[in-house]
This record gives structure tokens, sequence and C-alpha cells, in this order.
């Protein structure tokens, strides 16, 4: 029995999307009263879909596949070229293995412990300056980590500049016009530098310490034995740093959190580790950061009574099943207290994708964005004093990424 998906009608609406942003999929759920339905995006059809089911059916791997999902754009910036984002099936999985095998417990607290000696060490810069713009402070700290904990080598000199060049990749995802052209250049150079660091690996003029992604990635073997192209190592290695640098959106939300609720900011102070994570995951659930993720249909098959056709672009909305009020009591409440009840489950709470690790795209890093904001708390509430001084702290749910307008400014620093 094949019945018709709701449909929006009209020749195409990338219009909305862009003027809806992160509601322009739940809007749409909430007035068709359906988790699931078609539209007309990039001037061909399309099928959005939210909620637990949504998801479940949008990792199965036998319905959806990446390739060639991603815009073009996104590649030019975001993502770049044959990375792992854009793989399936066993060469998806071996490729995942790899980014996989540097999140082990050791190798995600050497990370956490190179965040905070950057970050205890800018602390003594911020207490001699008039006022800390965070986003940006934090992005050098992230920037520098990273790149110690890849394997990559980089000069202080450089620091500045690469940041930004890191951070016009994601931040420039959704633009159009000029701050796209600023992305890709960005992208270029990016790829360009750890290339030639890869070169430099592989003829042994350097030999980064061996669990490091420079050193892991540059050695990877694929299915049929060979080492990858640079440039796709490339692109790995970026998949590494460029993220970690991302987390700084995360921590600005983070800091806007502990601004905007004190009550949660005394629970803190007051309880154990157990509800710094329930705070952190919060965070991830409740402030915009991916709207959503994309995938094509792989071959034809019915689901509940609707038919989807192979190639068809399908949008998995993670915002708004991060904000599904079947699935969360007053999802537009910040309440860390709702995970201490949480039964858990792969495709319910999904800001950075949902699903299985290694069979599956979920985010390779999620463990160490939470890790990462659990110290950034910590250092926050615990290693130092600030004021927030008077600002315009609003984000938009249109603008993707979604940044306070402020970047979150502080001062009156004092290490505790
Ligand atoms: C994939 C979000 C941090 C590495 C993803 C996906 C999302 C996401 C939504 C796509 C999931 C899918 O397509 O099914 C985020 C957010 C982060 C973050 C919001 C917070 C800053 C990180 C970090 C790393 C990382 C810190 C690495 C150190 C990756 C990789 C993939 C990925 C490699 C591709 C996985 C695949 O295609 O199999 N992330 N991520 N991410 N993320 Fe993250």
């Amino acid at each position: 029995n094949v019945n018709p998906m709701p449909r929006e009608e009209g020749l195409d609406h990338t219009l909305s999307l862009a003027r809806e942003g992160y509601l322009y999929i739940p809007n749409r759920r909430h007035s068709f009263n359906s988790d699931i339905f078609e539209t007309r995006l990039l001037g061909k059809k399309a099928i959005c879909m939210g909620g637990t089911e949504a998801a479940e059916l949008f990792y199965d791997e036998e319905k959806f596949m990446r390739q060639g999902a991603a815009p073009n754009r996104a590649l030019q910036t975001l993502f770049g070229a044959k990375g792992v984002q854009t793989l399936d099936g066993p060469e998806h999985k071996r490729r995942k293995e790899m980014f996989m095998s540097l999140m082990s417990r050791e190798r995600i607290e050497e990370l956490i412990h190179l965040i905070r000696k950057e970050w205890e060490s800018e602390v003594s810069k911020w207490e001699g300056m008039d006022q800390v713009i965070l986003y940006k402070e934090v992005q050098e700290i992230l920037c520098r980590a990273a790149c110690q904990w890849a394997g990559v080598p980089i000069q202080e000199n450089d620091i500045k500049e690469r940041t930004k060049e890191f951070g016009s990749l994601f931040e420039s995802v959704a633009a159009i016009g000029p701050n796209h052209w600023l992305g890709r250049a960005a992208r270029n150079n990016v790829e360009k530098w750890i290339g030639e660091l890869i070169e430099e690996v592989r003829n042994h003029n350097l030999k980064p310490l061996e669990n490091t992604a420079l050193h892991a990635f540059s050695w990877h073997r694929d299915l049929a034995g060979n080492l990858l192209d640079t440039e796709v190592v490339a692109v790995e290695v970026v998949n590494i740093i460029r993220p970690i640098i991302a987390i700084s959106i995360f921590i600005n939300f983070t800091a806007l959190a502990i601004h905007q609720y004190p009550d949660k900011k005394a629970k803190i102070q007051s309880s154990d580790e157990k509800y710094t994570e329930m705070f952190v995951q919060e965070v991830r659930r409740f402030y915009p950061f991916f709207p959503f993720i994309a995938a094509k249909v792989k071959k034809d098959f019915i689901w509940k009574g609707y038919k989807f056709d192979v190639d068809t672009l399908t949008l998995l909305d993670l915002y708004g099943t991060n904000h599904d009020p079947t699935l969360w009591d007053n999802p537009g409440l910040f309440n860390p207290e709702r995970f201490s009840k949480w039964k858990g489950g792969p495709f319910s709470f999904i800001p950075q994708g949902g699903g299985d690790y290694l069979t599956g795209h979920r985010c390779a890093g999620e463990w160490i964005t939470v890790e990462v904001m659990k110290a950034v708390v910590d250092q926050l509430i615990n290693k130092m004093e600030y004021r927030v001084p008077e600002q315009d702290v609003s984000f938009s749910l249109v603008s993707m990424p979604s940044i306070p307008a402020s970047k979150f400014v502080i001062n009156h620093v004092k290490r505790k």
C-alpha cells in the first residue's frame, strides 16, 4: 500500500531553507503533523525527515548512501573532497577505523591535558586584557592543542592565521558570495600546508609520534593495501583539526549557559562530575549547531507506505530531533536534569549524528567533544573568575552555524 508523502507545493524551496535555517524542517514537520515530507531543494525532489524512527531509517546502510549526497559547496569548504564523509560500505568502515583508532581513552586524555595547559597559560594573558572575546581566544587554544595532538608542527607565528583559516572552513559552510570564496581559499591553503607535511613524513624527514593523526593517516592502507593519495590524507588530517577547533562554538554556548542559568552553575559547583556531564549534554541538545545531515536513497524502497525513489536527496533533522516534543519534555527549556532519567539510545539525541561509530557515519569526535566541554566547564567555573559585561548574546536560528552575536566577551579575569 503506497500513500503519497505530505508534500510542500511549489517549484523550489531552497530559499525557504536559507530563510528558516534550523527551523525549516521542524516547522514543516509541525504543520504537516508528519515526521516526513517531500519538498524540492536545489531544483530537485527531496525528502526531509526527523524523529527516532526516521533517524534509524536514515542510518540503514542498505537504504541510504553518502556518495554524491553532500552539496559541492560543502565539499569545497567544510568537508573537503573524498573524505570519510563521502564513503559507503566496506571502504567507509576501513577509513572510519583509521579515525576511531585515535579515540582511545588515553589519547583523549592527552588532548584534554594539552587543552588545559594552553588554557591555563592563556588565563595569565587574559588577566592583563581589558576584554576577552572568548570565541576567538578559545579557537587559538584549540588550534595549538589540536595541531600538537595531531602531530602537526606549527610555528607560534602562524597560529593566528591558521586558526582563522580553519575557522572559515566551518563558518563559511552556508555562505554564498565572498565568505564562501574565503572558505574555499582557506581550504586550499590548509590542504597545501598539510599535504607538504605528509610528503615529509613519507620521505622520513618528519617523524610525528606514532599514534598521532599525521602519522597514522600518512601510513594508513586502504582495502587494496595502498597508501591514500596525499590530498586525501590532507583532507582527513583536516577532518581532525578543524572540528576540534569548531568545539569553540559549543564552548561559547557553554559559557553562555553558565551565565544565563546561575542556578545550574551553583549546582555544578555543589555536585559531582556526573552533573557536569548532564550540563554538557544539555548544551549539546539545546543549542543549534548542525541543523541536518544529507544522504541519498540507495535503491527504491517503501517505508510506512511511503515510496523512496533511488537517488532522492534526503535530509535528517538533527536540531528538530533534539527538540522533538514527543521525545523531550519541554524541549525549549534548558534543563540538564532531564539527562538523569534519559534512557539513552542511538537515534533520539543526535547533535553529532546517530547510529554506530564504526559501521555508520556518527561523528568520530563525539567523545572528544564531551570531554573537552567538561574540562572547559571546570576551567570556567573552578579555575578562574570573570565578569560578563553588557553585550548582545543573542543567537540566530537562521544563520548556520549559529554563534552568539558578541562571541561572548568577558573581563576582569582572575585566576582562582
Ligand atoms: C561527523 C557534528 C566534533 C570528526 C559528524 C557529523 C556531525 C558532526 C553532525 C555527521 C554525522 C553523519 O553524517 O551521520 C559534530 C559537532 C562537533 C563535532 C557538532 C562539535 C564541535 C568533532 C570532532 C572530531 C570530529 C572533535 C574529530 C576530532 C568527525 C568526523 C566525521 C564527523 C571524522 C565523519 C564521520 C563519518 O563520516 O563516518 N560530526 N562533530 N567531529 N565528525 Fe564531528
